[in-house]
């Protein structure tokens, strides 16, 4: 069976739980694309580091980026570094390469996206980012396919994890901050500077890749009120919880008569709404578009698996979409066999 191969720039949280998922889907996968998907190189920066997860002899690390995207077996590279000009420069060149390119990366593609995404156009390549936001939710399809029809009067919603994490270990469990915070870095949920998560940043730069996807416009990152939660205390959640309501980091952005107004901040949510109640490293979104109403996506906003399958649904989007490896089996994917159903109690 044919391969498509794929060169993973970064094996730490998102890349090892790409190449697990590669590997606990193997077989699903084949049946829906006709093809196999084959990690080929991956380039880390310590090529001496114990890697968790082995993702099998076929596949060698480097450490120079050129390496990985001048591969010629390669047909898609993978940008799971995070930070911004290693990993520009990685897409750049990839594309210059005729490569396509799927990234996590929300902080280069908030910064730089505009010049990517033309970067893309002038080499006619495709560049995929549904991980980049809120981790296995599937917002930006949802914006750019599924309510591609409607114009989207607000998004409301916790847009990342170790904040949602802290804020609700502390509230449940009356955990401190910094006990908080080192669970999630242990968990994989926090950034390469944590700083970015308590301080609202990640939160806005997700904001501004999804303003984009809503309302094809460029907001400037810093035209972003943005106050993270390193202020708020266990004083306030108590307080909040006393009174009937939880602390939570929301990102906004409305459609004012025609302007837009966008912002990041804590806020007090009243307990009787569903985004009081997202707990752990859960994020969850509310559109509301003109024709659709509202609309609300939850799930696991950070961690391996989840933003893995992210990553992979984008891989095996642009699979589909390359020239002369659409063809489905016929069966297309499913088997033609009846549905087992579960027994209901
Ligand atoms: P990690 O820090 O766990 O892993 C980063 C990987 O990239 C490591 O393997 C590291 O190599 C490699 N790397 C970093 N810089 C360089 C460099 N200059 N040259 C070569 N290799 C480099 O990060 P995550 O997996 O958590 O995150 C990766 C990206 O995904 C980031 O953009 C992040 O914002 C985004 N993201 C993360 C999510 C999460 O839940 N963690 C969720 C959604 C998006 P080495 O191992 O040798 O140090
Ligand atoms: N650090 C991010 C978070 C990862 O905690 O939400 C997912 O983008």
């Amino acid at each position: 069976m044919e391969s498509i191969k794929l060169g993973l720039g970064g094996f730490g949280t998102v890349g090892s739980g790409l190449a697990k998922i590669l590997d606990m889907n193997a077989e699903r996968i084949e049946k829906r694309l006709g093809k196999r998907i084959e990690i080929k190189k991956v380039l880390v920066r310590d090529l001496n580091k114990k890697r968790a997860f082995d993702p099998g002899p076929g596949v060698s690390f480097t450490d120079d980026p050129h390496a990985l995207v001048s591969d010629p077996d390669i047909d898609i590279v993978v940008e799971l570094m995070g930070g911004l000009d290693t990993a520009k420069n990685l897409i750049l060149d990839a594309f210059e390469q005729k490569k396509h390119v799927v990234t996590a990366n929300k902080h280069l593609l908030a910064e730089h996206g505009l010049e990517l995404f033309q970067a893309a156009i002038d080499n006619n390549v495709g560049l995929m980012f549904e991980s980049s936001c809120a981790g296995g939710i599937p917002i930006v399809q949802t914006l750019k396919e599924s309510l591609a029809g409607d114009e989207i009067n607000k998004m409301l919603g916790i847009m990342n994890g170790t904040a949602n994490y802290i804020l609700s270990e502390m509230t449940t469990k009356g955990m401190d901050f910094e006990t908080a915070l080192a669970e999630a870095q242990d968990l994989g949920y926090a950034e390469a500077d944590p700083s970015f998560d308590i301080e609202g940043f990640d939160t806005a730069h997700k904001l501004c890749v999804l303003i984009r996807m809503a309302y094809g416009v460029d907001y400037p990152l810093n035209e972003i009120p943005v106050q993270g939660i390193t202020s708020v205390t266990p004083m306030d959640i108590q307080f909040a919880r006393e009174f009937g309501y939880r602390i939570k980091l929301l990102a906004h952005v409305m459609d004012v008569e025609g302007k837009l107004e966008a912002g990041v901040h804590p806020a007090l949510v009243p307990y009787t709404y569903l985004l009081a109640r997202v707990g752990g490293n859960y994020n969850a979104v509310r559109i509301e578009g003109n024709a659709v109403g509202p609309v609300m996506l939850h799930g696991q906003g950070a961690g391996d698996l989840p933003t893995g399958s992210a990553v992979l649904a984008d891989i095996m989007n642009l699979t589909r979409q390359m020239k002369g490896s659409c063809e489905l089996p016929d069966n297309t994917g499913f088997d033609n066999k009846p549905i087992e159903r579960a027994t209901i109690l």
